[in-house]
């Protein structure tokens, strides 16, 4: 189980794995610092019963810039390292490094901040709000953080004109399809024009095509943006097109495949 592959597409050129990117404080992907670095995370859930090792000495870093798609079977720890990496969850041991700051050493409060200024999420089921509109629903976070409502305004307006939206601006949740409303998603994660962009199965309600327009979304907006995506999914169509992808299982990353250079 402590063996690490890792695998190249065939067009692909051979890189460095994630494990020796820590050591050497480089990044797998084209030797760039990374904007996320975790070491031997460890995470441990007490239920009722036996205690749930979800995390057992993850090691990883993600370049500035990179889209890294993670997969694995159910119940092998991607939603905790999601929720570890970007300081929603505490963890028991090893570090983690976002933007060259340890998460888990910054008090609550500065915690939650970077992480409303920093990081956008994008989850599974839409946690959209269905009384409000499309842009009330992408302007609540920046109204939440003291923005004025007339810069609220004209932000999310554009969120959702970088999502093909600006016409719905005006229709709730309810009168979207499936795709629009990740859409309207995916613009209130962008609002605040986040470095890192969380997703936890961001196309797992969606069928094959809206999947794909909204894979095809978030490229470009990593390519346009430069930001970073950090994604998990189940959909093998979906993960391959990442620079890269992390395979976990129980608790542990068993190696990783590149499918694209970053910055090709
Ligand atoms: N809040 C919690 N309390 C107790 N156990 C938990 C909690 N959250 C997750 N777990 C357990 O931790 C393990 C990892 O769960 P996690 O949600 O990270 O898996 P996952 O890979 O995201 O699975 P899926 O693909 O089904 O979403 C599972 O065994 C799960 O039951
Ligand atoms: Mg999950």
């Amino acid at each position: 189980m402590s063996s690490r592959s890792i695998e190249i597409d065939a067009e692909s050129a051979p890189q460095k794995g994630t494990g020796a990117a820590i050591q050497d404080g480089q990044d797998a992907q084209n030797g760039a610092e990374p904007i996320i670095a975790a070491n031997g995370v460890h995470k441990t859930y007490a239920g009722a019963g036996e205690p749930v090792h979800a995390l057992r000495g993850v090691t990883l870093s993600v370049a500035r810039g990179e889209m890294v798609t993670i997969m694995g079977p159910s119940g092998c720890g991607k939603t905790t390292l999601l929720n570890c990496l970007s300081g929603l969850e505490t963890i028991e041991q090893g570090e983690i490094f976002v933007e060259g700051r340890s998460i888990h050493d910054m008090p609550d409060n500065e915690r939650t901040d970077h992480r409303a200024r920093r990081m956008g999420f994008v989850f599974q089921f839409y946690n959209l709000l269905p009384v409000l509109s499309a842009v009330e629903n992408v302007e609540l976070p920046l109204l939440l953080a003291g923005l004025g409502q007339r810069e609220a305004r004209e932000r999310s307006m554009d969120a959702l004109e970088q999502v093909g939206l600006r016409d719905w601006s005006g229709h709730r949740p309810a009168q979207l399809s499936g795709g629009q409303r990740q859409r309207v998603t995916i613009a209130r994660a962008l609002v605040n024009d986040p470095a890192i962009v969380w997703g936890d199965e961001p196309t797992g309600d969606l069928d094959s095509t809206n999947a794909n327009q909204i894979m095809e979304l978030l490229e470009e907006l990593n390519e346009r943006n430069q930001q970073t995506f950090v994604i998990v999914t189940h959909d093998e169509n979906i993960g391959r097109r990442a620079n890269r992808t992390i395979h976990m299982r129980d608790g542990l990353i068993e190696g990783e495949t590149i499918h694209r250079q970053l910055g090709s």
